[in-house]
């Protein structure tokens, strides 16, 4: 069973690396990250395909505009806000998907059959709609909806990565936002303008009550987000596909490999529920190997020399691969390929890169990982160890009768059926 979360070796199939430099060393793409001397590449390029989907959006921005948002997001994101999506967004949401599992037909053994990749996405994105600022997705069917949505939004921004012809992957994208924009955000967004205007007028911040991004970008008009109300809706978007295929890749991913460890290590399920430490530091561990987009892109302002030698001209675009990156195995040890939960980090932190790094470290990091602390050793769960808890709790396994489907029609190592079974619901 292949559970490697990143795209493969054939990511260099695609033309997107043309004329850069590769750069796979630990130390040298983390430092790249945090250096003002390099700006962002690839996304924020004009002539990337996916550019009429990204301009405007925090990703494709630098300087003084990103950390003008960046400033109102670290305050929507810090400890006690993730604390009160866990409890008001995470734990009804999952809820909610138990109970649909629980009212599906059982076999005669009791168990129930279900598919995981449905059942993560229904579950990721409903929480990421929450945190986002979408309403309207308590049934299935709506949900089902706003999912192939914001996958069809997803398959646009990351065109360069697809196997499928570049010009329907757009078709589909603008598609799925103009059906988006008219069925869940026009109402979400009406609804959030009514709820800040009148807290403006009655003198109040409407981010004190309602933490959302909607709402703070409305909140926000003057400032971070100004310009016209095309800006509001291609960063929702953006920030729709940023929370959700990288959570559903993380848990699917997660579960996979837990499973296979589980397979060459029986004693260690106790594990679960014994020490809760497991379950996280299986969790940082996937993470590391699981690889949102197997390589960024940066472009050197200026002649630069790097702590490690390496001479980069100005103008020069580098191609930072966190595959191997995330294993170097002076920071990772031996076997940094392979899972291992028990794994010892050294001077990293235990998700590697996988969420980055410098100005646009991802700031939904702390909702995954469960806090703002940069090494996980807080002793609270974030979204994909809760999710983990959850689903296990309800006696989760693979179908040992079929199993998991690869998704063809991308680089990314993600699936399109993941068969289990749940013997405690
Ligand atoms: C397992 C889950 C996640 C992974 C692996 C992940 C990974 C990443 C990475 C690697 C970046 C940096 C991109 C770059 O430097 O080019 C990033 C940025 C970003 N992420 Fe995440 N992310 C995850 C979940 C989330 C969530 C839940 C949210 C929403 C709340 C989110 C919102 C964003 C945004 C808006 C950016 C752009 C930040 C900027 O450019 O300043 N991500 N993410």
């Amino acid at each position: 069973m292949a559970a490697s979360g990143a795209a493969s070796a054939n990511f260099r199939e695609t033309d997107a690396f043309a004329g850069t430099v590769l750069i796979e060393s630990l130390d040298e793409v983390t430092e790249i990250l945090r250096s003002r001397q390099f700006k962002m590449e690839g996304w924020a390029s004009p002539t990337a395909r996916s550019a009429p989907l990204m301009q405007g959006v925090l990703i494709s921005m630098d300087g003084e505009g990103h950390m003008a948002r960046r400033r109102k997001l670290a305050k929507l994101l810090d400890d006690a806000a993730v604390a009160t999506y866990r409890d008001r967004h995470l734990t009804p949401t999952l809820d909610h998907c138990i109970a649909e599992l629980a009212a599906m037909p059982r076999a005669a053994d009791g168990s129930i059959h279900a598919d995981l990749v449905p059942l993560a996405q229904r579950s990721v994105y409903r929480i990421a709609a929450a945190v986002v600022g979408i309403d309207g997705l308590e049934s299935p069917d709506t949900a089902d909806r706003f999912i192939a949505q914001v996958q069809a939004l997803g398959a646009g921004l990351t065109v360069d990565w697809s196997r499928e012809d570049p010009d329907v992957v757009l078709r589909r994208a603008f598609d799925a936002r103009d059906a988006f924009e008219r069925e869940l955000y026009g109402p979400s967004l009406e609804r959030r303008r009514n709820v800040v205007s009148a807290a403006l007028a009655a003198g109040r911040d409407p981010t004190e009550t309602s933490h959302d991004i909607l709402t703070l970008m409305l909140a926000n008009r003057d400032g971070a987000w100004s310009g016209d109300d095309n800006v509001l809706l291609v960063e929702t978007c953006a920030y729709l596909v940023a929370a959700t295929q990288t959570t559903v890749l993380g848990f699917t991913n997660m579960v996979l490999r837990m499973e296979l460890w589980f397979e060459q290590h029986p004693q260690d399920r106790t594990l679960m529920d014994s020490d809760p430490e497991f379950l996280r530091r299986a969790a940082f561990e996937s993470l590391r190997m699981t690889i949102s987009t197997p390589v960024r892109q940066r472009t050197a302002l200026e002649d630069v020399t790097l702590a490690s030698g390496r001479h980069i001209k100005a103008g020069q675009t580098v191609s930072l691969h966190f595959i191997p990156a995330n294993s170097d195995p002076k920071h990772f040890g031996e076997h940094g390929e392979a899972f291992n939960p028990h794994r010892t980090v050294e001077n990293a932190a235990p998700w590697g890169l996988a969420f980055g790094g410098g100005a646009h470290t991802c700031p939904g990091r702390p909702l995954v990982t469960g806090s703002r602390n940069p090494t996980g050793t807080t002793g609270v769960d974030g979204t994909l160890v809760t999710l983990c808890r959850r689903y296990y709790a309800a006696g989760l396994a693979l179908d040992p009768e079929r199993p998991p489907v690869r998704d063809a029609s991308t680089h990314y190592a993600m699936y399109s059926s993941i068969p289990v079974r749940f013997t405690r619901i």
